[in-house]
């Protein structure tokens, strides 16, 4: 073990950030990776150079007589590659499970230096993030860690989204927020087997008479309520919101409408689970060529962001100036 630094500040409630004090990352896409396995942990490498986040998974979906593997081969994963400009984060277990003290203390004493996010899941309210808060601070201090590790929150339960704006200003450690729509549909008692996306059923009511057929075969975005409550939420508080899984590798339309609904409503990006949605996080949480050269014109015909003009036959004035530089600012980062 390190001596603990005299001089240990921890991270106070209402203390600035470091996520604002970092340049902004591109966090399009958090790949997911089953550190277990090793074919999976040998093709680290390859992936560091194509995602923007690479994360080991530790909760669902690694078998609980793999847990352990799991760990150590996170740590292995941390300890043989340089991530250079990607993100390395780990999803832990969630906080009432017997696995996340050793998921934390194994992980921030070996490889704390490197690891830039701890996704928490199952996060119900500001206490879980209060409780991981501390331990990372203790454990931090112990191992000399010099940058402080960021919290990420799975919103994946009706309490936590209950809760959602006093989970994202719980904390400076606070990263963002994820939506986990396989576990909030458990959560919430939604009749649905899938992990994420639409359902065929789930559709605009219409009245009898016409277009009433052709409206009632649309269907709704079940995840758009609590998109829009999560990006006010991360927004209001500064911190980042994105969609997470999407779980049918095998309808890769049905997954780029998910994402782009997402993106759309402020999402920064999403969780691909499969390589196959790495190009497509890629695609649409980077602003599309035509609407950026738009946005463009609009700040060149407003210099200083003021007034009116009109742009084939648009109305633009101060408000649509900043809508145009969201769109050019995240345009300036993808060709950074
Ligand atoms: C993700 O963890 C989900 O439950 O959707
Ligand atoms: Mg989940």
């Amino acid at each position: 073990m390190k001596t603990p630094r005299a001089f240990y500040q921890p991270l106070a409630i209402g203390a600035p950030s470091p996520l604002r004090e970092q340049p902004v990352r591109l966090e399009r896409m958090i790949h997911f990776v089953p550190p277990h396995v090793e074919k999976m942990r040998a093709k680290v490498p390859d992936l560091i150079r194509s995602v923007d986040v690479v994360l080991g998974n530790l909760e669902d979906a690694i078998p609980a007589d793999a847990k352990t593997d799991a760990r150590r081969g996170f740590i292995k994963m941390a300890q043989d590659n340089d991530f250079g400009s990607a993100g390395l984060w780990t999803r832990i277990n969630c906080l009432n499970s017997p696995w996340v003290l050793d998921d934390l203390m194994e992980i921030v004493t070996e490889v704390g230096d490197k690891l830039d996010v701890v996704m928490l899941p199952k996060v119900e309210g500001p206490w879980d993030i209060h409780y991981i808060d501390q331990l990372l601070a203790q454990l931090e201090a112990r191992a000399g860690v010099s940058k402080p590790i960021l919290v990420h929150a799975i919103l994946e339960t009706a309490e936590g989204v209950k809760n959602v704006e006093a989970i994202a200003t719980a904390s400076p450690r606070m990263h963002g927020m994820s939506l986990g729509p396989a576990d909030l549909a458990a959560s919430r008692g939604m009749k649905t087997t899938r992990v994420g996306g639409g359902h065929p059923d789930y559709t605009v009511l219409a009245d009898a008479g016409e277009g009433a057929a052709a409206r009632s075969a649309f269907q709704q975005d079940l995840w758009h309520y609590t998109v829009a409550k999560m990006v006010d939420a991360c927004m209001s508080a500064g911190i980042k919101a994105f969609y997470g899984p999407f779980g049918d590798f095998s309808d890769p339309a049905a997954c780029e409408a998910q994402f782009r609904n997402a993106f759309l409503m402020g999402c920064v990006g999403a969780w691909s689970l499969h390589p196959s949605q790495i190009g497509i996080a890629k695609r649409v949480f980077s602003p599309e060529p035509a609407e950026v050269s738009f946005a463009l014109r609009i700040l060149e015909a407003m210099p200083d962001g003021t007034g009116a003009v009109m742009i084939d036959g648009k109305m633009q004035d101060d408000a649509t100036w900043k809508q145009a530089k969201v769109i050019v600012d995240l345009a300036r980062i993808v060709a950074a």
